[in-house]
């Protein structure tokens, strides 16, 4: 019905970039990006009126010459098919009208410059000008010009290779590869809060320990959050070694992703040994010893939150909570914890056990539920 509307108006017009990945992928996918060859706010009152809903349901932000529309539960946004050429001096470029050739040339990867036709005597005609079907066959994320130049056009896309690259369990084009090994600096123009975006939803992902290895592997991962590099490693004394912390940290980080979807409580795996380079002791005759690392940490999860410009609400405090209990909080959706645990956990949260409990609450098993409330009472 898109295809119709534009029809009416005569204008060509394409469904392009996420949807057409994730319908070939059969990954469910809400948001609609049409791309017109004219003005994307005239389509987008063209359809309107065809699922005959008032004018003022499209928004309109005419300063991007852009227009956003909901039908049902689709959002479907539209805009014109442009060019933009980046100059040296300015991070800003220069947006002209362009072909349907120019709009997917300036895209982040091949996957996501695929285009489908809308308009009736071309219904569904796949545009590839990049052969994206085959870097989805074959699991490849790459840039669809020379990755120098996508790279610098939009730094924030090295984020998104790895982004993509976990989310859909991807490998990164070598060529592409070795772009964000080399460029990865260009991130230092690009906002905290929008690479932070780009972080969660890595950390959200199934096993988000494989886009942390591509992180650290490119480089990314110290510009962005380099106490987590840190963590790797392992120093030996007296033939006594102790254990890499790093991917220590991402195996517990995997274990509770397949218990959790819950970010904080990822966070909180994430930061549940922050403190310990700086707590590491050799002592003779015991070995390597981290005395008070949870505290330690606990005291650094503010200023870590805050330079990654994460929330400083009572979702950060709790993630704090629970590094200083080391996660044990995660026992209660265990079959059978003892009452011995249970009592030296309820004594170390203290009055924060409950709110414990509710960010976990999927997973409590109810016998560990009903003996919390019994300590509790
Ligand atoms: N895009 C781009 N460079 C960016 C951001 C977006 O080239 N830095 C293009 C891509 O073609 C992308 C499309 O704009 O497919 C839409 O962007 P976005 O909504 O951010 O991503 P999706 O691909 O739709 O995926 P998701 O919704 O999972 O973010």
């Amino acid at each position: 019905r898109i295809g119709l509307a534009a029809d009416r108006i005569q204008m060509e017009s394409y469904v392009v970039g996420g949807f057409v990945r994730d319908s070939i992928l059969g990954r469910p996918c809400k948001d609609i990006d049409i791309v017109c060859i004219g003005s994307g706010i005239a389509l987008a009152e063209e359809v309107a009126r065809e699922f005959d809903l008032p004018d003022h349901s499209v928004s309109i932000f005419k300063n991007f010459g852009t227009a956003m529309l909901k039908v049902d539960d689709w959002d479907l946004e539209f805009v014109g098919a442009r060019k933009e050429s980046y100059q040296r001096d300015s991070r800003k470029p220069l947006v002209m009208e362009g072909t349907l050739e120019d709009d997917q040339n300036r895209r982040d990867f091949t996957i996501n410059a695929m285009a489908v036709q809308l308009n009736q005597a071309n219904w569904g005609k796949l545009l590839d000008p990049f052969n994206g079907i085959a870097d989805l066959k074959s699991k490849i994320i790459r840039t669809p010009l020379e990755p120098g130049i996508t790279f610098s056009d939009d730094p924030l896309r090295m984020m998104r290779a790895v982004r993509f690259a976990s989310q859909l369990g991807f490998d990164i084009f070598p060529e592409t590869f070795e772009a964000l090994q080399k460029e990865n600096e260009r991130l230092e123009i690009i906002s905290m809060e929008r690479i932070s975006e780009e972080l969660n939803k890595i950390i959200l992902c199934q096993k988000p320990s494989y886009g942390f290895l591509l992180l650290d592997a490119c480089g990314l991962l110290a510009r962005i959050f380099p106490e987590f590099v840190k963590l790797k490693g392992v120093d030996t004394e007296e033939g006594k070694g102790h254990k890499d912390n790093f991917y220590h940290t991402l195996q517990v980080l995997d274990n509770i992703s397949q218990h959790t979807d819950d970010l904080w409580w990822r966070w909180a795996a994430i930061l549940h040994d922050i403190a310990k380079p700086q707590t590491k002791r050799f002592v003779k005759g015991k070995g390597w010893t981290f005395h008070g690392h949870e505290e330690m940490g606990a005291r650094q999860t503010p200023s870590i939150f805050k330079r990654l410009k994460l929330p400083l609400n009572e979702k950060m405090k709790l993630v704090q909570k629970l590094v200083r209990l080391h996660l044990r909080p995660i026992a209660l959706s265990k079959e059978e914890i003892t009452h011995s645990a249970l009592r030296r956990l309820l004594f170390e949260a203290g009055d924060e056990l409950e709110a414990l409990m509710t960010l976990c609450r999927a997973d409590i098993t109810s016998k560990n539920g009903d003996k919390v409330k019994r300590y509790l009472r």
